[in-house]
Formats: structure tokens, sequence, C-alpha cells
């Protein structure tokens, strides 16, 4: 009897001792859309199973029980209080789409073009610094993934691999394109240029919404005590952008436009592409979703849209946000937060989300009545509220 008594009281001390080790993961799910996601068989700190990942928030969730808090949050982070970021993840309630019955879609098609490259979806992983704080494979996972799943990969200036690594990771056959800073430091621009051109990398992504400056992202500052003195360059006018385009033989397209005037310029000064974003909420906060950029666009200069491509991102988590982008005259979406969360499980992870993303694209296409995104239209959408609360 003692016996028994003592092994119980052994037992409870051990499972007490054990317990902050493997906890059940409580975790802040931060207000993001209640689809039942279950964490209650989670440990902190642990991997969850995909088996439990059924959509991009999901994703989110899982890398914040991982990964350290000082990395979920510079990957979180935006700027400020996070005004634009919160509105990027809400303007898609405000947008209605609209069923088409009576339709042949037996037959879906996302393939689409992207600067005359063909690629099996019309969302692409857009560039987002220091992949390796949620995996060591960093940049390469992203790259692959992307590569077998046929979709565009841009990658950060700001990465954790090199250009070259990056390159060598995908497939002989992939199309990526690079992103680049505006450096204050001129060789190194042209040195950079220099090697993603000879690296493979098919167009430029040049970043002009941080010119000198990053925002001020308090949730990531708590941990790094600091603001990182970003070596942007803060004279940079339109002159330089001309300029810019003597550096290199690759196709430039601004990334960071957040009104119409600055999209007509870009047209006016004869770029192939612009990509619309206020950069996931990171730098000026209470700036506009990309839904309100596109709107503006389309009301001021509609020509836009006819002379050159749009590429838009902002809190694309569902492909129903995907469709509403490319009604609005997009032709490719970028997600930038979510691909660094999946990549928690390295490239599995990734492609997993590809996948879940694409299933979502499919099923609302089918559910619209519309089987090309090629066909995907301002008829598709009613953006009334948007319009009337703040178009231009
Ligand atoms: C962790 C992180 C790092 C980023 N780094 C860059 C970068 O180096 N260059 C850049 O142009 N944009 C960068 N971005 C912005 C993304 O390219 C993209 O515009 C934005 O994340 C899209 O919003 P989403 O995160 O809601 O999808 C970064 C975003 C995040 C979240």
């Amino acid at each position: 009897m003692l016996a028994r008594c003592s092994l119980s009281l052994f037992l409870l001390a051990l499972v007490t001792s054990l317990a902050p080790l493997c906890s059940a993961a409580d975790i802040d799910q931060e207000g993001l859309p209640d689809t039942g996601l279950n964490t209650s068989t989670w440990i902190t700190g642990q991997l969850p199973s995909l088996d439990d990942i059924w959509d991009l928030n999901d994703i989110q969730i899982a890398a914040k029980n991982v990964l350290r808090p000082r990395y979920y949050a510079s990957y979180r982070t935006a700027a400020l209080d996070e005004i634009t970021y919160q509105a990027n993840l809400n303007i898609w309630s405000q947008i209605r789409l609209n069923g088409y019955s009576f339709r042949n879609v037996s037959d879906i098609n996302t393939r689409t073009e992207i600067l005359g490259y063909n690629f099996t979806m019309p969302f692409f992983i857009a560039p987002a610094a220091q992949a390796g704080h949620a995996n060591r494979s960093a940049e390469l996972s992203l790259a692959s993934a992307a590569g077998k799943a046929g979709i565009l990969y841009v990658p950060s200036i700001s990465s954790t691999k090199s250009i070259e690594e990056i390159a060598a990771a995908g497939l002989s056959n992939q199309t990526m394109f690079h992103q680049e800073y505006i450096w204050s430091n001129q060789s190194r621009v042209s040195d950079e240029l220099q090697r993603m051109e000879q690296a493979g990398f098919k167009a430029i992504f040049l970043t002009v919404d941080n010119t000198g400056v990053n925002g001020i992202r308090t949730r990531s500052l708590r941990y790094t005590g600091a603001q990182d003195e970003t070596g942007h360059d803060a004279s940079f006018d339109l002159n330089s952008l001309a300029g810019f385009r003597n550096l290199t033989t690759l196709p430039i397209v601004p990334k960071g436009i957040k009104t119409w005037q600055d999209a007509k310029t870009c047209l006016d000064l004869g770029f192939p592409a612009i990509y619309v974003s206020n950069h996931g909420g990171r730098v000026l906060d209470t700036a506009p979703t990309a839904v309100e950029v596109l709107l503006d666009i389309r009301k001021n200069a509609p020509e836009v849209f006819d002379k050159m491509e749009v590429y838009a991102d902002g809190g694309v988590r569902r492909g129903t946000d995907v469709i509403k982008l490319l009604a609005l005259g997009a032709r490719a979406v970028g997600l930038g937060r979510t691909p660094m969360f999946a990549n928690i499980w390295g490239e599995e992870g990734v492609t997993h989300m590809i996948q879940l993303l694409s299933t979502e694209l499919q099923t609302s296409m089918q559910l619209m009545g519309a089987n090309d995104v090629s066909q995907i239209n301002s008829t598709y959408i009613n953006t009334k509220l948007v319009e009337s609360m703040w178009l231009q």
C-alpha cells in the first residue's frame, strides 16, 4: 500500500516537473477569423502536424507557437499602431463577390503570364527579408517549393542566403525575379544588379517605399531595442529613378506604389509594370490598402491597367482575396508573411501553403462562374462600400 502510494506521488511529481516543458499551447490568435482551429493538442515550442493546418491563418498561429518571440515579432510586426496592417486583413470583408450560374466551369485555368513568363498561379512569393529566422534552409526552401509548384518567387535583397545560393536552389527551368533596395552606396547597387543578372533572375522589383528609413515597428523594437539603419538613399527622386534604369538590362518594376499619381508617373516613365503595396503595413501607417489604391487608379488613371502590368499585395490570406485584387485589375498578387511562416516546416510547409491557396482560388473561381483567371474583371465584385468610404 505504502509502495503504491509513493509510486503515485513519484509519478505526480514527475508529471508536474515536466508540465512546463510540454504544456498545451495556449495561443492568442490575434483576432484572426475563427475557423475552429484547436491548438489544445499542440505543445508550446513544437512544430504542429501539417494535418492540423487547413488555411493560411492556421499557418500564422503555428509559427507563433514555434518561433522565438523575437523572430515571430520580426515577421509579424508592422508600423506604429498597425492600422494599415489590420486594414489589409479587414478590407476583404467590405467587398462582395458576384457568383454567376449557367456557366461551364468544368475546366478551371489559373495559369497566367507575368512579364511574359508563364506561371501556374496568379499569386507569388513576395520579397521578405531573413527567411533564416524560421528555418535553416531559409530562402532555399521558398525557391524550390515555388519552382516545383510553378509559381513566381522574388527573393529579398536582405535575404539570409546569397543571390547565387538562391538562384542555385531553383529548378533549371525556373523563372525568378529579384528585389533590390536603393542603397546609398551606389557601387553596391550596381554590383548586386550585375550579380542578379548573372545568376539568371529575369526582372527586378525595385522597392521605393522606404527610401532612407523604415517604418517604426514597435512590436519588433521591443526586442531589438533600436531602429536599424537602413542604408537606403533618402535623396532618391524621379531623376534617380530614371537613372536607375541604366544600371541593368533587366526590366524594373517599382514596388511600393501607394497613390494613383505615382502609378501614372511610372507609366509616363515607361516602366513595364508597377507593384502596388504598403509593404504589409510596415512603412507608412494609415496608408491605404491595395484595394483602395487600385480603385483610385481605375478612377483617375485607368490607362495604367491597359498599358502596363499591375501587381498588388497586402493581407492576402484567401483565394477570394486573390480574386478581388485580380478583379480590380491586378495581374498577379504577392504574399509576404505567410510563406515566411510556412517555412517553419521548410519546403513541405511552403508547398502545403501553395496547395491550400491554389485550392481556394480554383474552388472560388468555379463557384463564381469564372473558368479562367484572365476573365476575372470588375463584374465579379461589388466595391460600393469601399468606394463610398475611401475613393479619392
Ligand atoms: C518579414 C518581412 C520582411 C519583408 N522584407 C521585405 C524586403 O526585404 N523588401 C521588400 O520590398 N518588401 C519586404 N517586405 C514586404 C513584402 O514584400 C510584402 O509587400 C508584404 O509583406 C505583403 O503583405 P503580407 O505580409 O500581408 O502578405 C517584407 C515583409 C515582411 C513581413
